[in-house]
């Protein structure tokens, strides 16, 4: 077999879907328990990096036939020694050696730019959930890589959310504050505060022994998030809670509605600010915006959410929503000598 691998342009229609064909099998072949994404979602991964970071795609070809790809995300205004890469190849093609030679090619890329930390995630089952094979994570122990920290999946179906009920249990602690529901883009008064809790995610929300510089707050970083949420052809639910006394927003949840299945959405970010806690007002986000898609977007019933396994605080509000086990994200971690 004569194997090739080759970065392409983004820009390149006939490529980029071949790259986002190949995500799409590899992808559904681990989690056979999530739903086919659209090409279009997936080629947006190639063609949509966000502030500050530069992203590489590369095919990988048997006998002029694409049956892997690669992307690699490199940071170049923090975290500027660590990069992310993205594998998969097709489920037909796998244990012939193609994964480890696109591993080697964009390592080798990555050497090159003197980067030294390589973050990659996997999906694994988890007790009471689905069955995943797994090869992701077996191949990345095999390759050396070693585990930073484990994201708990769960899934929930919004007809069995007891919003009612939960809304008049948090009733008593949220005095003071006021829920505030919208879709697409944040609203330009808003945006400031939005920035700043999206910032404090990786400061707050735990990553196990993830090397990661936290986000500067910066309300570009939210537009650029919106333009790709728009180009994947996302919906997006958000639901905030503003203080009555300073009229700013203090706790934020966003849900994203794909646009393939349009009966299936991600839940994004929630964030609290560390001094508004202990009143509910996670769970009174979720809930409110549960609401909210279900008054507007009554075909988008099953949502997904992942946390780090720590963050047991995030899964006990869940497991209330009505959420339960779905399969595990392992985020992996390697360092380069
Ligand atoms: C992970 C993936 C890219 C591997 O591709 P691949 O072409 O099968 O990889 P290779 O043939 O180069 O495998 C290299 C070694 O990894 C190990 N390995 C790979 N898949 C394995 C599996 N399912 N079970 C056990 N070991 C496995 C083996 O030791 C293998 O060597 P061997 O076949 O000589 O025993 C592929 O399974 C895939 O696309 N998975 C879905 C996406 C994913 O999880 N990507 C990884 C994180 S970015």
């Amino acid at each position: 077999m004569s194997l090739s691998i080759a970065a392409f342009d983004p820009a390149d229609d006939t490529a980029c879907g071949e790259a986002a064909a190949i995500m799409r099998l590899a992808c559904l072949a681990e989690t056979p328990d999530l739903p086919a994404l659209s090409v279009r979602r997936y080629a947006a991964r190639f063609r949509n990096p966000q502030l500050g970071e530069r992203r590489l795609g590369v095919l990988a070809r048997v006998d002029g036939f694409a049956v892997g790809t690669g992307l690699l995300i490199l940071p170049d205004e923090q975290n500027r020694d660590a990069a992310m890469i993205e594998l998969h190849v097709l489920p037909e093609r796998r244990r012939r050696g193609i994964g480890r030679a696109l591993h080697d090619h964009l390592t080798g890329i990555i050497r090159a730019e003197h980067r030294t930390t390589v973050l990659a995630n996997t999906s694994e089952s988890l007790p009471g959930g689905p069955v995943r094979p797994g090869a992701g994570s077996a191949f990345a122990a095999v390759l050396g890589w070693q585990r930073a920290s484990t994201a708990h999946g769960q899934l929930l179906d919004l007809h069995d959310v007891p919003a009612e009920r939960l809304l008049a249990r948090i009733a008593p602690y949220v005095g003071g504050y006021s829920p505030v529901t919208w879709s697409g883009a944040v609203p330009e008064a808003d945006v400031d505060d939005v920035a700043y809790l999206n910032a404090r995610l990786m400061q707050d929300a735990p990553t196990g022994d993830i090397e990661w510089e936290a986000e500067k707050p910066d309300p570009s970083v939210i537009r650029n998030y919106e333009r790709t949420y728009r180009d994947k052809g996302s919906t997006l639910f958000h639901a905030a809670m503003r203080e009555d006394a300073t009229g700013r927003l203090v706790a934020w949840t966003m849900i994203e509605q794909l646009d393939d299945p349009a009966s299936w959405g991600w839940q994004q970010v929630t964030l609290v600010d560390p001094a508004h806690r202990g009143h509910r007002l996670g769970l009174a986000v979720k809930v409110h915006n549960h609401l909210q898609v279900r008054a507007n977007a009554p075909e988008l019933r099953h949502v997904h959410t992942w946390n780090a396994a720590e963050n047991h605080h995030m899964i006990a509000i869940n497991e209330a929503l009505g959420f339960r086990p779905s399969g595990a994200t392992i985020d992996w971690q390697i360092r380069l000598r």
